[in-house]
């Protein structure tokens, strides 16, 4: 068996990228009879940038809908909320006790910031710290994840690395990092990577008329419409693809290769590919966001099943440290 886990930071709703990079990946392993998933939201995490408590709760509540919207099998897997397992607090300083500043400095998280220390907070220069610990608190051995997060993958196994040197023992799995090659990297309406903190979302729970608003404005060049386009250089394009079978991409090609088909028609195609594909996902979505007792419901089965696991590993974590 392997157990695969993985976190979303409940900061916003998840956007397309977090769902096509992170959450729909994540599930598809899942399904594998031979593994054992566990997926949390990473609410303490999300203290690094969210401060404000009621949109936390929000958060919270948005990214358990989007796992339940795309069927995460809540009854095979295990399913919770990151700070309702307080073994991670703790483990998160043991493992702070055997991570190099340097490793943290160099860190991506902290480094983008690091020319502005003052408004650097500690839980941000060590959030890989946590982040190692989420992972081998529960000996996983996959972690699917964006490219942006492989760093941080590879110092949750230099730290696990040199505790087990240390104790001269397989107390923790090192895990790795597992990338789906197809979706690299989803691109945001501006071109530029997809994420919240660029503002170049597609939120696709949005109502209908409001989605339609999102992917009209997503940027294009100036080609006028009877002019032939290059799809490969093309935003529309590339999100298109992101979601549509092979013959709905050479259609697409084609269209774009004859002229008179304009970066309009390609944004209501892929409007229209948006709503049919989600369209479950959106309806299940609103019902959950309606209904957070289900969410709290089924976040608490989960956390049941975390928490056993989570005490039995820091335990034999204590015992091995002299604790
Ligand atoms: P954001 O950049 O919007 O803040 P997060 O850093 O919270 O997103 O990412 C949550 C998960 O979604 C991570 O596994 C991350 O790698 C993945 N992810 C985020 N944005 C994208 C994207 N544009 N393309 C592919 N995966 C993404
Ligand atoms: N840092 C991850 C992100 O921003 C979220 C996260 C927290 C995570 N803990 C994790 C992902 C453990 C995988 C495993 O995307």
């Amino acid at each position: 068996m392997s157990r695969i886990l993985t976190g979303i930071q409940s900061t916003n709703i998840p956007h397309l990228g977090n769902i096509l990079g992170a959450v729909l990946p994540a599930i598809e392993l899942s399904k594998k009879p031979e593994n054992e998933s566990l997926f949390f939201i990473a609410d303490l995490h999300s203290l690094t940038t969210q401060k404000d408590a009621a949109m936390r709760i929000e958060s919270v509540n948005s990214v358990a809908a989007t796992w339940l919207a795309f069927d995460f099998d809540t009854d095979k897997n295990i399913f919770y909320r990151q700070s309702r397992i307080p073994e991670v607090c703790e483990l998160t300083w043991y493992l702070s006790c055997f991570t190099p500043f340097p490793m943290l400095a160099n860190a991506h998280s902290f480094k983008d910031k690091s020319d502005r220390l003052n408004e650097v907070y500690t839980g941000l220069f060590t959030y890989p710290v946590l982040m190692a610990a989420d992972i081998i608190l529960y000996d996983a051995n996959f972690v699917p994840v964006g490219k942006d997060q492989i760093q941080h993958v590879e110092i949750t196994r230099d730290i696990a690395k040199a505790i087990n040197n240390r104790y001269q023992q397989e107390l923790f799995v090192l895990p790795e990092a597992k990338i789906d090659e197809r979706v690299m990297i989803v691109p945001g309406i501006d071109g530029q990577k997809m994420s919240k903190s660029y503002g170049n979302y597609i939120n696709i729970f949005l109502p209908e008329k409001e989605l339609k608003k999102v992917v009209m404005s997503i940027q294009t060049d100036s080609t006028p419409i009877e002019e032939p386009k290059n799809p490969d250089t093309c935003n529309v394009f590339k999100l298109f693809s992101l979601l549509a079978t092979s013959t709905q991409q050479l259609e697409m090609r084609a269209n774009y290769a004859k002229g008179g088909y304009g970066y309009g028609h390609a944004k209501a195609a892929l409007f229209d590919l948006i709503l049919s594909q989600f369209e479950r996902a959106r309806k299940r979505y609103t019902h959950l966001m309606s209904n957070p007792d289900i969410l709290e419901q089924q976040l608490q089965i989960g956390e049941a099943k975390a928490r056993k696991i989570a005490q039995e590993k820091i335990k034999v974590v204590r015992n091995v440290m002299g604790f």
